[in-house]
């Protein structure tokens, strides 16, 4: 069967990574990158771009055609920061957009289908350590309530109209190629930048929240992973929880300290330390383990080694 690739948000943080993985191992032209904003250079030269609106069924619908698509990785949302302050907005992005997909899916346009839910779909009254797969779920963000609704949906597509779409609770990632935008765990990415730009890190969250958190390589290769299992091992059809290494901002801080002598971190939380204060602060992942051989490779330590030496180029 010839593969070819659909990424919808492919210039956001999952998305630029995603995609320069997914072109070297399945081929450049094979996979279309696609987003909201037009091209800053990064994807368009390797490979197909185009500008692409997650809410527009029948734009949507005729790049699948033109291309000749097979599998749609849809990672275009509005994250749980930028979602509080517009509510509707990241509704309606969040649930139109899984919609066209998993409709274009439904009536045997696409094969396959990847779509991320995240650690947004726990909430206050969820378990907070090693967080079992199957658990309360009564998420208070508005992200968390979309990521959940979404993952009821993903279920029913897949168990009423056969639709294989797959599915991760992502953690908070750290890459350092692009930026997350609007994300309770983005400070996790900045304390890098700001180590290397000023020597110091005003953070929003308090020292001691700690929260799942996995870095950028990790990620898609449990990303490529899921989408390469073969069906019936797939037991899971509303989201894998998944765990990569779980810190707290005084631990990220140490990590750092080793490496940027004279480092400074100081505390200022904002609204995000209650979004932050809603989620788990580590994840059972056995089921990843069991269904689809999930293993997470990169420590802490590990991951600030790399990020340093990565972000010196751009800063
Ligand atoms: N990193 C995301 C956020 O903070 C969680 O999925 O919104």
């Amino acid at each position: 069967m010839k593969k070819r690739i659909l990424i919808i948000g492919a210039s956001g943080q999952i998305g630029t990574d995603l995609t320069i993985q997914l072109r070297a191992k399945f081929g450049n032209h094979k996979v279309i990158a696609t987003d909201i904003r037009d091209d800053d250079g990064t994807l368009g030269k390797d490979g197909p771009f185009e500008v692409l609106d997650a809410m527009d069924y029948k734009a949507i619908e005729d790049v699948v055609i033109r291309y000749e698509i097979t599998d749609v990785y849809l990672l275009a949302a509005m994250l749980s920061a930028t979602a509080e302050k517009f509510p509707m907005r990241a509704w309606n992005l969040n649930m139109n957009s899984l919609f066209n997909v998993l409709n274009l899916a439904k009536e045997k346009k696409i094969k396959k289908v990847f779509w991320p839910s995240s650690i947004a779909v726990f909430g206050p009254t969820t378990p907070s350590t090693n967080t079992p797969q199957k658990t309360v779920m009564e998420p208070s963000t508005v992200y968390g309530i979309s990521k959940q609704a979404g993952e009821r949906w993903c279920e029913y597509y897949f168990n009423k109209y056969g639709v294989d779409v797959r599915s991760i609770r992502y953690p908070g990632l750290i890459s350092y190629k692009t930026l997350p935008g609007g994300g309770t765990t983005d400070y996790a990415v900045d304390i890098y930048h700001k180590a290397l730009k000023h020597g110091k890190y005003i953070c929003f969250l308090s020292e001691k929240t700690t929260l799942p958190m996995m870095y950028i390589d990790d990620a898609i290769r449990a990303t490529l992973s899921i989408m390469e299992a073969p069906k019936e091992s797939i037991k899971v059809r509303s989201s894998y929880n998944l765990a990569g290494i779980s810190f707290s901002p005084e631990e990220i801080a140490e990590s750092v300290k080793k490496q940027v002598l004279n480092f400074e971190i100081s505390y200022a939380p904002d609204f995000r330390q209650e979004i932050a204060d809603s989620w788990p602060q580590s994840i059972d992942d056995s089921d990843a383990q069991k269904d689809w051989g999930w293993k997470n490779n990169t420590t802490l330590e590990g991951m600030t080694l790399i990020m340093l030496e990565n972000l010196k180029e751009y800063i």
